[in-house]
Parts: structure tokens; sequence; C-alpha cells
């Protein structure tokens, strides 16, 4: 499979994440304080809760419901209850589009 289009950089506000569903997969998308792009897996490990309505704290996504916060880098949970990584995303850039290929996991 090759990149689709997930949306476009200007519908991403700093610190803001955006839920989109690619080909059933749910991915948070993420523009930080350094306006680095981040694809992120949507699904905390800890809980059927969707990321994006969390909070974005420099480089990482908290959830909302206990609190764990997931590396926008790695994916991985810096604190507890969570303690198992979410896939993290190849982000491609063109023009003004975000691109993303939910079958490609980032190696971390
Ligand atoms: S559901 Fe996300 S930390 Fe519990």
């Amino acid at each position: 499979m090759t990149a689709q289009r997930a949306c476009g950089v200007g519908e991403l506000e700093q610190d803001t994440p955006l839920r989109v569903v690619i080909d059933d997969v749910a991915i948070a998308i993420v523009k930080d304080a350094d306006d680095e792009i981040h694809a992120i897996g949507d699904r905390c490990t800890h809980g059927d809760i969707s990321l994006a309505e969390g909070f974005v704290e420099g480089k990482t996504l908290e959830c909302w419901a206990h609190g764990s916060a997931f590396s926008l880098e790695t994916g991985h949970p810096l604190n507890l209850p969570a303690y198992e990584p979410v896939p993290v995303y190849v982000v491609t850039i063109d023009g003004d589009d975000v691109l993303i290929d939910p079958t490609v996991i980032k190696e971390v």
C-alpha cells in the first residue's frame, strides 16, 4: 500500500490532535510546538480511549482517562498505567498534504 492523504497541513493546529481513520486504522496526528508533525496509533493501550481526545505536552500525547503520556516519537508510554506502546507511523509532507501509510510502522 502507498501513503494516503490523511489531512492538510493547514488543518493542523499546534498541540491540538486530529483523529483520522485510514483503511480502518485510527491515527492521532499532532503538530507539536516545533511544527513537527507526528502520527501515532489513536487507541490508548490501557483502554479503549482515543488519544486524540487527550493533551499534547511537548513531545507527548497524554491519555485523558488515566494520565499515561505516550511519546510522539517512539510511541512508548512514559508512565503507568499503560505499559505497551502505540504504533508510530511515517509522515510524509507533500505540499499541503499530510500523507500516511497505515501499514508502515516506523522503526524506533
Ligand atoms: S485508558 Fe488511557 S491511560 Fe487508561
